[in-house]
């Protein structure tokens, strides 16, 4: 009796041991569940605005005719006595242009995280059946020439007076994925490059440091998470406003 009753405590222990363990189980996978999205929001939301602004001026700085006529664009939209703000950016189409152009050549994700798909299809007289995961080359879409008159080159007019969308419907362009695992961050990535990008031409002038040349410029890729330049370059920014004003 005396150890039938033990063995029930012990028991009634062990049960209560176990939802407790069960229960920081779950707690635990909460967390670390929020970690993980915390983290993913972290990678997305800093290492893919920076990679882009860092790939717009590996372009830039090989053909400094485009940084002149992005200074041309800023000054006559406000002029050179202050800094501009983003409300401004709607005035700015060649700047918006280039960095679609940046996009193209450059998307973060090369190959995007592998998609499904959500019905039977067809897709160069292949079938796909709903269900198969696809993996979307975003880097050879965007330089394939039956999509985009000399692919390879850095062309920003190219993205000026036509609408091409950047957020899943065109299928040569796919800078932020397509379907329903496309960039959450969009809106947020796509305002913080373009004041960024729209502020530092503002106010700086922008050289190359040391002997090199804007043909030493290497856009060869390092893939990781995203994709960033190999070598990234050292750069000489000068003030191009008044010096109160920073
Ligand atoms: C220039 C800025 C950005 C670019 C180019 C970019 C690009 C991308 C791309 C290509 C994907 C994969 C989409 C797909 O699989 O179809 C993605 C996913 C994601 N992005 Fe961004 N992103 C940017 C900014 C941001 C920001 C600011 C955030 C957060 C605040 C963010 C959060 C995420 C998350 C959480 C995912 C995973 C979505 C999922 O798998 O369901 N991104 N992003």
């Amino acid at each position: 009796m005396v150890v039938g009753v033990r063995l029930v405590r012990v028991r009634a222990a062990r049960c209560f041991s176990w939802v407790l363990q069960a229960m920081v189980v779950v707690l635990l996978g909460v967390a670390l569940d929020r970690v993980a999205m915390s983290a993913n929001l972290l990678t997305g939301a800093i290492d893919t605005s920076a990679a882009t602004i860092e790939w717009t001026f590996q372009e830039l700085l090989r053909r400094p005719n485009i940084i002149d006529k992005a200074h041309q664009e800023l000054d006559r939209a406000i002029g050179k006595e202050g800094w501009i703000e983003e409300e401004d950016f709607s005035k700015l189409p060649y700047i918006d242009a280039l960095i679609k152009e940046s996009f193209r050549l450059h998307p973060l994700c090369t190959l995007l995280p592998p998609h499904y798909s959500t019905e039977d299809g067809n897709v160069a007289g292949y079938d796909i059946p709903k269900g198969t995961t696809v993996f979307v080359n975003a880097w050879s879409l965007g330089r394939n020439s039956k999509y985009w008159d000399r692919a390879e080159e850095f062309i920003p007019e190219r993205f000026i007076e036509n609408n091409i969308d950047m957020k899943g419907q065109n299928f040569a362009f796919l800078p932020f994925g397509l379907g329903r695992r496309k960039c959450p961050g969009y809106s947020l990535g796509i305002k913080v490059v373009r004041t960024t990008m729209a502020k530092l031409l503002n106010g700086f002038n922008w050289k190359l440091a040391g002997d090199m040349r804007p043909v030493d410029i290497s856009m060869e890729e390092i893939y990781g998470l995203s994709t960033h330049p190999n070598k990234p370059i050292s750069l000489i920014m000068e003030s191009r406003l008044p010096l109160h004003l920073y």
